[in-house]
């Protein structure tokens, strides 16, 4: 089933002289499930790629379907609760709330919602990151590590259809990125949760199921690794 679709995706930043096209007409689409990296080369419009994936940014031109929703063709308040639903954002230097504890820090795009937070599936998200015990801890009081299992909790308590990384160990040591790698593998085998990570390490490119190479804002290659 095809979770995510991508259609003459461009985006161009500024205007006139100093107009950058960052994407230039990206088509693709991921299967639910499916466990996707994209490489490429620095300001090769990767981290462009994944903004408009997770509705952080608008496109010039194209079109983005999540789940069958046509996502810029929702308002800007409907696209806000869709996001927070449908699509959990990892970033390199994880983005938490420094004033909220680790458990507001995951819970809140739920809380925004006024949704009532599963504990069940809460516990059990904390438990297999190993924060369990961290709870009531302050973002700096917490490793780098430590601070993106946060990150990946705060991304997955919603149950979103995709998960986008954005250079999710890039800050991390190697042990730190293999655990933190395992676990979003972990999500992704057991829950079916379908993952694209941006990345410039060959070691994780080569553990998903799909390569997708950018360069100079277009699709250079894209190889099914794993059927
Ligand atoms: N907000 C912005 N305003 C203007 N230009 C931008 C903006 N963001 C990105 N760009 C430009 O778009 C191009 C693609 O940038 P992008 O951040 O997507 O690259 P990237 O592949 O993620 O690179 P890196 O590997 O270094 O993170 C670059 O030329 C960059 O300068
Ligand atoms: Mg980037």
């Amino acid at each position: 089933m095809e979770i995510l679709k991508i259609e003459n995706l461009s985006k161009v930043y500024g205007k006139g002289e100093t107009a950058v096209k960052a994407l230039d007409d990206v088509s693709f689409s991921v299967d639910k499930g499916e466990f996707v990296v994209i490489i490429g080369p620095s300001g090769s419009g990767k981290s462009t790629l994944l903004h408009l994936l997770g509705g952080v940014d608008q496109p010039t031109s194209g079109k983005v379907w999540v789940d069958q929703t046509d996502m810029y063709e929702l308002d800007e308040s409907q696209l806000a609760i869709f996001r927070r639903r449908q699509i959990g954002l990892v970033y390199q230097f994880y983005n938490l709330i420094p004033i909220l504890t680790v458990e507001e820090n995951i819970t809140l795009p739920m809380l925004l919602d006024s949704h009532k937070v599963d504990q069940k599936q809460f516990k059990e998200i904390v438990r297999i990151l190993g924060i369990e015990d961290r709870l009531n801890y302050l973002p700096n009081q917490l490793s780098g590590g430590q601070q993106q299992r946060v990150s990946i909790g705060r991304a997955l308590v919603s149950n979103p259809s995709i998960v986008l990384a954005d250079e999710p160990t890039g800050n991390l040591d190697s042990k730190n990125s293999e655990e933190i790698m395992e676990l979003l593998k972990m999500f992704n085998k057991t829950y079916n949760q379908t993952l694209l990570v941006i990345t410039h390490d060959e070691r994780i490119a080569l553990q998903a199921d799909r390569v997708i190479s950018i360069k100079d804002g277009r699709i250079a290659n894209d190889e099914v690794i794993r059927p």
